[in-house]
């Protein structure tokens, strides 16, 4: 005996009805999780940094660009020749790290979000706020945080 007109109508408001739950319930409703990629780990944004961290040679930060210290959650950019600038790496808008420094912006993956390399500040969401800034020193070519 196959499904009447009645339950398959019963089913379909059914399966409607616990979708809405689902999707109230949550606590980022509306919105997809964020990836699950364990290279990419969600942490908190304001995990502060314990005493220096040595991260490498000056020479690593192109002019224009950036790298990103993952173990540090740290990217440091170089905006203008000899002026270096860090900031958190932890995206402001779901907490991945971000991904790479491309044409002076910090760049997020996981939902496309770019930053400043100078200041950090917002130039394409879904982020909202800004990278927070970091302290770094370049002594004798190398690049000190903290
Ligand atoms: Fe969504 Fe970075 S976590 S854009």
């Amino acid at each position: 005996m196959g499904a009447t007109r009645r339950t398959l109508l019963t089913s379909a408001g059914a399966a409607a009805a616990g979708g809405l739950v689902g999707a109230t319930g949550s606590p980022a409703a509306g919105f997809a999780e964020p990836p699950a990629d364990p290279v990419v780990p969600v942490v908190d944004p304001v995990t502060p940094v314990v005493g220096p961290i040595a991260l490498g040679p000056a020479t690593d930060i192109p002019v224009g660009g950036g790298k990103v210290y993952s173990t540090a959650m740290v990217v440091v950019t170089q905006p203008v020749a000899g002026d270096f600038k860090a900031f958190t790496s932890i995206c402001t808008h779901w907490g991945c790290q971000v991904a790479a420094v491309e044409n002076d912006q910090i760049i997020c993956r996981c939902h496309g979000s770019r930053f400043s390399a100078t200041d950090g500040s917002v130039v394409l969401g879904p982020a909202t706020l800004p990278l927070g800034p970091k302290a770094v020193t370049v002594q004798d070519g190398q690049i000190t945080l903290g």
